[in-house]
C-alpha cells in the first residue's frame, strides 16, 4: 500500500454558478460567462504564474467537493436511459472525486486569474493548474464510443417540445427580472429530449398528470401530452420551515426563495 495523499487546494473558483444545475455538463464555447479563480495568498502563487500568460486556455484539475459518495455504474443525465462504468464517463461520482476542465484564460491580474465558460459551481477547490497545450492534449479524430454516438442522437432535433404556460412564464420572468435567476433554457433543454422520470436528471412523477424536474434550488412542476410538454408552474425547492432558519443561510437563492414563496405561498 502506498501513503495517502493529502492535498490542499490552491485556490477557489468564483462564478454565478450556485448549484450544479446551473453548471453545465461541459463548459460551452458559446457562453459569453465568466468567472475567477483566486489563488490563496501567501503560497508564492503569484511567480508560479509566470510565464502562464501566452496560453489561450488551461486546464484546472479540481474536487467535486459537493458529493460524498461514487458508484461503479452511473446513469449518465444525458443520452438514453443507460449506466455505464463511471471511468467512461465524466460523471461527479467517482473513487477519487477529482474533475478536469479546459478552460479560455481570459487574463491573469495578480493572483487572481480571469476565466471563460466552466462547469464548477461556485466555491469549488481547484487543486492545479496547467497549460493546455493543443500539440499534446488534442486528438479531435480520437473516437470516444458511447459519447460520440449519444452526440450524434443529441445533434438531432429534440423529440419533445416545451411550452412555458402563463403562471409559470410569468414565474420564470419575475425570477429573471427581480433576481437574475434565469434556468429556463436549461430546463427546456432537458425536457425537450425525454421528459419521463429519471433519477440523475431528478424527474419524478408527482400524481397522475403532473411531473416535476429538480432544477437546483427551484423546481418546475409540468404535464406530458403524447409529446408536448406544458410547464405549469415554477416553486421554491426548499420548504419555508427550512428557508426561516439561521442555520440555512447558506442556501442556494435564499433570499429569492423567500421572497417567491410570499408572493406564491406552496401549496400544503
Ligand atoms: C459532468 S461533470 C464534468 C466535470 C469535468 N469537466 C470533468 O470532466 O471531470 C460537470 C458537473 O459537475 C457538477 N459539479 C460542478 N462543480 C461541482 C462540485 N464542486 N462538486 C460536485 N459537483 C460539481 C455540475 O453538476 C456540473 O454540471
Amino acid at each position: 500500500m502506498l501513503p495517502s495523499l493529502t492535498l490542499q487546494p490552491i485556490g477557489f473558483l468564483r462564478t454565478r454558478q450556485q448549484v450544479k444545475f446551473q453548471a453545465g455538463h461541459q463548459p460551452s464555447a458559446a457562453d459569453e460567462e465568466r468567472n475567477e479563480l483566486e489563488l490563496l495568498p501567501g503560497c508564492n502563487y503569484e511567480q508560479a504564474l509566470r510565464d502562464l500568460a501566452g496560453m489561450e486556455r488551461v486546464w484546472l484539475i479540481w474536487w467535486f467537493h459537493r458529493n460524498d459518495n461514487w458508484r461503479p455504474l452511473v446513469l449518465p443525465p444525458r443520452g438514453p436511459s443507460q449506466r455505464r462504468g463511471v471511468f467512461a464517463t465524466r460523471s461527479p461520482h467517482r473513487p477519487n472525486p477529482l474533475g478536469l476542465t479546459s478552460v479560455p484564460l481570459l487574463g491573469i491580474a495578480g493572483r487572481r486569474l480571469s476565466l471563460g465558460p466552466c462547469d464548477l459551481v461556485d466555491g469549488t477547490p481547484v487543486f492545479d493548474v496547467k497549460p493546455y497545450v493543443g500539440t499534446y492534449d488534442a486528438f479531435p479524430e480520437a473516437r470516444a464510443g458511447w459519447i460520440d454516438a449519444m452526440e450524434a442522437e443529441l445533434r438531432k432535433p429534440p423529440d419533445f417540445t416545451v411550452r412555458l404556460a402563463d403562471a409559470s412564464d410569468h414565474q420564470a420572468r419575475w425570477l429573471k427580472e427581480n433576481w437574475g435567476i434565469d434556468f429556463t433554457a436549461r430546463l427546456i433543454e432537458l425536457l425537450s429530449r425525454d421528459p419521463t422520470p429519471h433519477r440523475t436528471r431528478r424527474i419524478r412523477r408527482r400524481n397522475e398528470t403532473e411531473l416535476e424536474i429538480g432544477c437546483g434550488a427551484w423546481r418546475a412542476v409540468f404535464t406530458l401530452d403524447g409529446k408536448r410538454v406544458s410547464v405549469i408552474a415554477l416553486e421554491a425547492a426548499y420548504p419555508l420551515s427550512f428557508l426561516v432558519r439561521p442555520d440555512y443561510k447558506d442556501v442556494p437563492d435564499r433570499e429569492a426563495q423567500l421572497a417567491f414563496l410570499a408572493r406564491w405561498p406552496a401549496k400544503t
